[in-house]
């Protein structure tokens, strides 16, 4: 038998090597440079969930001279944007496929990515071109940071020492604006002294509504400011007939527009605009610099609480009267635009450093994906409710919901950070529609609306599963705003509804039933009972509130909310948390379960100090232990090991108290992210072996979710003392029923007055609240349920907390020469069949590990680094197939009686994993050949077959 196991390894080992010559062909660009590293796709314009361009990158990816930039997911739709400059005459094309007589390909040579800016340099025959794409960051400047502007400009350096004459182009189609392309565009061109700003729209627009990723309400812009002693000319014509005048020196571009609309696929018109440079030069003395904009208004459509739908314009709007002042603004502004812009980066990137350069790389991929999740809107005329801005997200149902609440959670890291304001114009909607009359449940909603850009509470008060979930991240969210912020106007005004919610985990979270997390979404497999995670967010949802109702004065409250959240916490632990402290239960009562305690995250960026911290120690051995089996991070849970989330790594890796294994769970995403695997925007979903994201569907592509790389700079972010207005107002705080003695005889009169409205404010508040308890789920008073009945079933029961005296906590030790920062470049290879059985140090039985010793030395010679032998068994984080039950390892003698059986399913076992692995080889292998349009290698595909 062991025979037959060892020639299993021999054929695992030969699958590996043969694809670790895969890997080697699995790279990132070899004709230009990238910095800081080569991202699945870089950022053109990103302004807006529909201002959204990318070029893909990713495995062998081609250069901005040869592709059409994308529409996320980056992979399509095309979006027509084509640049070219003609040096002494000859053309050189810089961006899109566009094939036009006499223009030569520019050679790119460089790639270099900012949180806000990505530069390109070409070589066009004598001259360097370098063209950058200007994403402005303004967090706390609401105008700037909604103008639906992106700059794109070009600047030229002689190489040769001497002067040359030099033309620049660009255009775009109507691509941008068109999810059809065989509707027909209209055009205006307005050239007015100094500026330039074509636009192109549908004839039909479609109000609020979506075409294959396209606004179809949208108006699409390129603007030029004209530099003096330049020549400026535009024309809104068909692209080749633009395109080819552009190509050479002779004429410049018509100054005119095509007269009738037509079809944007119709000899596709493009808004095209040129500049020439006077005479010769060795330089530009400044840029030349395009405005590209989409437009939208109204850009959300907004369901009051009285059932009105109110239709909201993009925030710009409050400062410009139109939109051609706005383009002229955006123009004018570049060169603070610029600054401010590598200021911002600066910072960012000073922050990011501060922890490892790999957190910063990650800070520098997700901040403009994340903010250009965003549209901010105000009330038509006068600006009476504030901001509110609305959230693009991809749900799994592939709509495009808004304001999605576990989605807004995992990104309010980011926010909480650059201005937690912003978090609070995303929370304002979903707040002011739940504490109406119109919403009839005793839970938080999952969106605002189910349809991009429709804010409009369609199916909000559908019942659903995700109530724990969604009821927490509200409680937490409005409690990390306002201590952010110190603005307590959510908690003064939402307090019943606040309060309410609280209530409701009290009922539920401490044995979640029928809850589904939000990880569903990715992961099918999830039961929905006796999640541990989430019973752990709701109990903090319980903390957050006892917080909120102290700011808010509720004394009562805060020590009812506080006595629950901590007896909740403490049964959590003792039922949670594994007999040996190696890890902590994912489901209540099944050991052999476990996973990311993720939700954990929250006690610390609330600062509550609710979570016991042998809870942190427990959760840090447990990470430390299993970081190192996969390269690219640590699945949610162990009953499917291939989905992992970048939210819920960077969740846990705050959590963490080792900081060795934190930087090694950060670089874990950041190998993710940089290995050449994918060619979409930064996905929050993937399979940690693979590294592929996971499918489109359901993995957030583009997902702001992705803000959850900040929870590490969120956490060191103050803690602000909470100004609650009107704390007086807030029903049952102690100011709004002022005992007698408060009261003095002389303002008897107007006090008493005071005091009988608030009463009845308070008395009415009660009533509708007990009502409602009354509906909708049974009256509870909330002392029964500090031990459920549902809890003492399943558990163990009261095991003592801490670590046990025998599970030390162990130093990081994920390969000897491993210097905490990363991969070294020998096991920089991509290899999972190596990674799972060599380097991964506790998951086999002895003799498969002693059989694996045999190999190491020969993997050695194949320049792999043998992982020290293991000290113990901790079988407890083996994967779990589906199907598969009891032991880890399979099912135990006990369980299938005679030994002999033992071994056959463990060999049943060994030969479904060697099939799923060869069956990944070939899948990569096929995806390779594809990719690159040529057979890479000889062999056929590896396949399979069970040797008896
Ligand atoms: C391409 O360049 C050649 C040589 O300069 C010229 O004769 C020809 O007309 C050009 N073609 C176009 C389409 O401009
Ligand atoms: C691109 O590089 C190649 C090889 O160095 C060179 O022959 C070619 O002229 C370059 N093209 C441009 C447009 O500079
Ligand atoms: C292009 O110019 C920008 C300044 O606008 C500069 O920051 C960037 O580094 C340059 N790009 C490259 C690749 O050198
Ligand atoms: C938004 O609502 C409008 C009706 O007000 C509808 O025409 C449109 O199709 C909806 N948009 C989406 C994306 O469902
Ligand atoms: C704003 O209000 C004005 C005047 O009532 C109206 O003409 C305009 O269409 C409205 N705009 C939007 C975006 O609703």
């Amino acid at each position: 038998m062991s025979l037959i196991i060892s020639m299993f390894l021999l054929l695992r080992l030969s699958l590996l090597l043969l694809f670790a010559a895969l890997a080697v062909s699995q790279t990132g660009p070899s004709l230009w440079t990238i910095a800081p590293f080569n991202p699945p796709a870089y950022s053109l314009a990103l302004r807006s969930p529909y201002l959204n361009t990318w070029n893909a990158q990713g495995n062998g990816p081609a250069p901005l001279t040869n592709v059409w930039p994308n529409l996320w997911p980056a992979s399509r739709p095309i979006l027509g944007w084509y640049a070219s400059v003609v040096v002494d005459g000859q053309g050189y094309r810089i961006m899109g496929a566009a094939n036009i007589p006499n223009v030569t390909e520019a050679n790119q040579t460089a790639v270099e990515f900012t949180p806000t800016r990505t530069s390109l340099l070409f070589s066009a025959g004598p001259m360097q071109i370098n063209a950058t794409f200007l994403n402005p960051i303004e967090p706390t400047d609401l105008v700037r940071q909604s103008l639906p502007f992106s700059y794109f400009y070009l600047s030229a350096t002689s190489t040769d020492g001497n002067a040359h004459t030099l033309r620049m182009y660009s255009d775009i189609s109507g691509e941008f604006m068109a999810g059809d392309t065989s509707q027909i565009a209209q055009w205006t061109p307005v050239d007015s002294g100094q500026y330039v700003v074509l636009s192109m729209q549908l004839q039909t627009q479609q109000a609020f509504t979506e075409n294959d990723n396209h606004a179809q309400d949208a108006t699409e812009y390129y603007t030029f400011k004209k530099i003096a002693g330049t020549t400026t000319s535009w024309g809104i014509t068909q692209d080749v007939v633009n395109r080819g005048l552009a190509s050479n020196l002779s004429k410049p571009l018509s100054n005119t527009a095509d007269p009738t609309p037509r079809p944007v696929q119709d000899n596709w018109p493009t808004l095209g605009i040129m500049i020439d440079w006077p005479g010769s030069i060795t330089e530009t003395p400044e840029p030349a610099v395009w405005a590209i904009g989409l437009v939208r208004n109204p850009s959300i459509q907004y369901r009051l609480t009285d059932g009105t739908f109110q239709k909201r314009s993009p925030y710009f709007l409050t400062a410009f009267s139109d939109v051609q002042s706005a383009a002229q603004f955006f123009l004018d502004d570049f060169s603070n635009a610029l600054a401010s812009a590598n200021a911002f980066d600066a910072k960012l990137q000073a922050a990011g450093s501060a922890l490892s350069s790999d957190y910063a790389d990650l800070l520098t991929l997700s901040v403009g994906q994340v903010l250009s999740s965003l549209d901010i809107t105000i009330a038509n005329g006068t600006d009476v409710s504030g901001p509110i801005a609305g959230m693009f997200s991809q749900s799994p149902d592939l709509q495009s919901s808004v304001n999605t609440v576990d989605v807004l959670y995992a990104a309010f890291p980011m926010f909480l950070y650059l201005n937690p304001e912003l978090g609070g114009y995303l929370l304002a909607p979903l707040l002011e529609y739940q504490d109406s009359a119109a919403y009839t449940q005793t839970y938080a909603a999952r969106n605002i609306g189910t349809a991009y850009p429709n804010a409009t509470a369609d199916h909000i008060t559908d019942a659903h599963d995700f109530q724990v979930e969604e009821t927490a991240n509200m409680l937490i969210m409005v409690l990390a705003y306002s201590q952010a912020s110190g603005n307590g106007t959510f908690i003064s005004n939402h307090y019943t509804l606040l309060s309410d919610w609280a209530e409701f985990l009290g009922n539920t979270t401490l044995t979640p039933t029928n809850q589904k997390s939000a990880d569903v979404a990715v992961t099918g497999d999830l039961s929905n009972n006796n999640q541990t995670n989430t019973a752990l967010k709701g109990i903090i949802g319980i903390a957050a509130m006892a917080k909120m109702a102290e700011v808010a004065g509720v004394i009562g409250d805060q020590k009812r909310f506080n006595d629950t959240a901590t007896s909740y916490i403490q049964q959590w632990a003792s039922n949670a948390v594994a007999a040996d402290n190696s890890h902590i239960d994912f489901f209540y009562g099944d050991t052999n379960s476990n996973g990311l305690m993720y939700n954990v995250f929250a006690d610390k960026l609330l600062q509550l100090d609710l979570v016991p911290e042998s809870v942190y120690q427990v959760l840090t051995v447990y990470y430390n232990n299993i970081a190192a089996q996969n390269r690219f991070g640590l699945p949610l849970d162990n009953q499917d090991t291939s989905v992992a989330t970048s939210h819920s790594m960077m969740f846990a890796a705050s959590t963490v108290t080792n900081p060795t294994t934190q930087s090694f769970m950060v670089t874990q995403l950041h190998n993710y992210v940089s290995a050449n695997l994918n060619n979409t925007a930064f996905t929050a979903a993937y399979n940690p072996t693979t590294g592929f994201g996971v499918d489109v569907s359901v993995a957030g592509v583009n997902s702001p979710a992705v803000g959850s790389m900040f929870s590490l700079l969120a956490l060191n972010a103050s803690v602000k003392s909470i100004n609650v207005p009107g704390r007086s107002t807030v029903p049952g705080s102690a100011a709004a029923n002022p005992s007698p003695s408060h009261t003095g005889a002389i303002a008897g009169g107007v006090v008493a007055g005071v005091v009988g409205v608030v009463a009845i404010g308070v008395g009415i508040f009660f009533w509708i609240r007990r009502r409602r308890n009354a509906r909708l789920h049974h009256e509870n008073d909330y002392g029964t349920y500090s031990d459920p009945k549902d809890m003492a079933r399943s558990y163990s029961g009261g095991k003592p907390m801490g670590l046990a005296p025998g599970t030390a906590f162990e130093p990081f030790r994920y390969s000897s020469t491993n210097t905490g920062s990363g991969y070294t470049p020998s096991s920089d290879l991509y290899s999972p069949g190596l990674e799972s059985g060599i380097t991964q140090t506790h998951v086999r039985s002895t003799s498969e590990v002693q059989d694996l010793a045999g190999l190491t030395s020969v993997a050695a010679q194949a320049g792999y680094v043998a992982a020290p032998v293991p000290e113990r068994d901790s079988g407890y984080f083996r994967t779990r197939r589906r199907g598969e039950s009891g032991s880890d390892l399979g099912p135990s003698a006990s369980q299938v009686g005679g030994a002999s059986e033992v071994m056959i399913a463990k060999q049943s076992l060994v030969n479904e994993e060697l099939r799923s692995e060869v069956d990944n080889l070939r899948r990569d292998l096929e995806r390779i050949r594809e990719e690159q349009g040529r057979a890479v290698l000889d062999e056929a595909p590896p396949s399979y077959s069970d040797p008896v």
